[in-house]
């Protein structure tokens, strides 16, 4: 076992992993040359040597070089006539009713932000009835398929294949067969696993987070185009006769699975990669942008970008880089086939610096206060400039996205209780525009409050299950002209 190891970390240039292995239990040493063993030498030697040399290369600024995106690939909600909206929307479920879609989650980040032992999608934000981001998402699946099939008549599968990593896979699964697959068949459910990658010192050296132990990180949410090798998943979407793919984040408390109109935009516009994007809520809101840079479409994040770009405006006041990459996309499995077989290893990887927990020399474990270390991801939008038709497809921040990124203590945002809160209004809005009253402990009608405000709570407590209403459609028989107290929970 040993010499194994040795052979390959020698040949990696990463001897000094084993140092510690004369003090190792049987255990320890057997899990250590597990983790070697699924290294190749060579790309660990890569992978080593290129984190060291970017974080000295640091990142060439982008501003001088970024176009706004042309207005003939761009769609939107709110710019666009309710009777194409409804074109799309039909599109989108044939599509579904067909089979020809399928839904896949990210899950495979280590939600370190968020601060909790297990995976983000096992968390509940505090809604009354306490569901997930799972289960949320499982219940969204459902409908959307139970809607397509009453619309087009026949059954129809809907297949969801999760992404997760060594941190995810095992509690990600448990979680799901406690809960059996929240209604949904268990074989539409496909759950595959990314790579890992080693955490690197600035020094090029593979850091030890244990004796025994490499500090080891999911290769970030483009690791998706290896997995999808690695696990022969588009073999899988072939087989069952998927064509195209609605790719999103966890953490989006309301994300739309396999949106029809989105799908359907993309379908007619005959797109092979698309992304929804929104507005920035200000100019220098910490996202990524979708735009193009020198000629070639691609994500642009927030750190790359001089203050002037950011507040670059358009005669009519609008900010000239304004689309918000929400992570949420559409590929052709015929796009995806394309970027596994030929280009994925043009794919760069970013670097993040990161404060990597370590053991010294002597053994003992340090928490770091500066940053020590590399982490390289990639990301799953960097294929958009392998993309011949791309489609940009934009929606409206307070029906589509609010993120859990960050714990309740940060006290800013992306938290659970912003997500709560943004979920709750959307329901309220619906349960109001479909004609609800509710009343206060006196009886009297709560007076309607139209006007979101992020850091308030709805003026009444109402939350409506996916397996009622996807997007506020359906409600009216349920909800016209009747009145309620405060906490509605509307459920099957
Ligand atoms: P984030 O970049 O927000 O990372 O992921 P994270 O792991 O959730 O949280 P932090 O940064 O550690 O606090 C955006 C999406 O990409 C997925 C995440 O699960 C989330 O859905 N992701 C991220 C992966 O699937 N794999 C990765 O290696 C990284």
């Amino acid at each position: 076992m040993f010499a194994a190891a040795e052979r390959r970390l020698a040949e990696a240039g990463q001897p000094e992993v084993l140092r510690f292995w004369a003090q190792l239990s049987e255990d320890e040493r057997g899990a250590l040359a597990a983790t070697v063993e699924q290294q190749d030498p060579a790309e660990l030697r890569a992978h080593c040597q290129a984190a060291a040399r970017a974080r000295l290369a640091g990142q060439a600024p982008l501003s001088g070089l970024m176009e706004p995106l042309p207005e003939e690939v761009i769609g939107g909600v709110s710019r666009t006539e309710a009777e194409t909206l409804r074109r799309w929307r039909e599109r989108g479920f044939q599509e579904i009713s067909k089979g020809h879609v399928a839904v896949l989650l990210l899950a495979g980040g280590q939600g370190t932000r968020l601060g909790v032992p297990y995976p983000k999608g096992m968390y509940n934000v505090g809604l009354p009835s306490g569901k997930t981001l799972y289960q949320i998402q499982a219940e969204r699946i459902r409908k959307i398929k139970q809607l397509a099939e009453e619309m087009l008549g026949g059954k129809c599968t809907l297949p969801w294949y999760i992404m997760t990593s060594e941190f995810t896979l095992e509690p990600t699964e448990r979680f799901f067969a406690r809960h059996q697959y929240f209604g949904l068949p268990q074989s539409d459910v496909v759950m595959f696993e990314q790579r890992m990658l080693p955490a690197v010192g600035f020094d090029g050296k593979i850091i030890l987070e244990g004796k025994g132990r490499i500090a080891m990180a999911p290769d970030g949410n483009g690791g998706l185009y290896r997995a999808l090798t690695d696990n022969k998943i588009l073999e899988d979407m072939d087989r069952r006769g998927v064509r195209v793919v609605h790719v999103y984040c966890v953490d989006n408390i309301l994300v739309k699975m396999a949106d029809p109109v989105f799908i359907g935009f993309c379908v007619e516009r005959g797109a092979d990669c698309g992304a929804k994007v929104v507005g920035k809520a200000y100019p220098t809101e910490p996202v990524g942008v979708v735009c193009r840079v020198n000629g070639i479409y691609q994500v642009v994040e927030y750190s790359e970008v001089s203050q002037e770009t950011v507040e670059r405006r358009n005669p009519d006041g609008q900010l000239t880089f304004n689309a918000g990459n929400i992570c949420n996309h559409f590929f052709t499995v015929e796009f995806l086939k394309s970027v596994t077989e030929e280009f994925e290893p043009k794919l760069k990887p970013h670097v993040a610096v990161k404060k990597i927990p370590y053991v010294d020399e002597e053994g003992n474990y340090v928490k770091p206060e500066k940053a020590n270390g590399i982490k390289m991801e990639k990301f799953v939008f960097d294929v958009f400039q392998f993309s011949t038709r791309f489609a940009v497809f934009e929606v409206l921040r307070e029906d589509e996205f609010s993120p859990l990124k960050n714990a309740e203590s940060t006290g800013g945002k992306d938290m659970p209780s912003t997500a709560r809160r943004a979920l709750l209004w959307q329901h309220y809005r619906w349960a109001v525009q479909a004609g609800a009253h509710f009343l206060d402990s006196k009886n009297n009608r709560v007076p309607v409050l139209s006007q979101l405000q992020e850091m308030e709570d709805p003026p009444v407590v109402c939350e409506i299950s996916p397996l009622i209403s996807c997007e506020g459609e359906g409600l009216e028989e349920r909800l016209k002209d009747q009145e309620f107290h405060s906490p509605l929970l509307l459920t099957e």
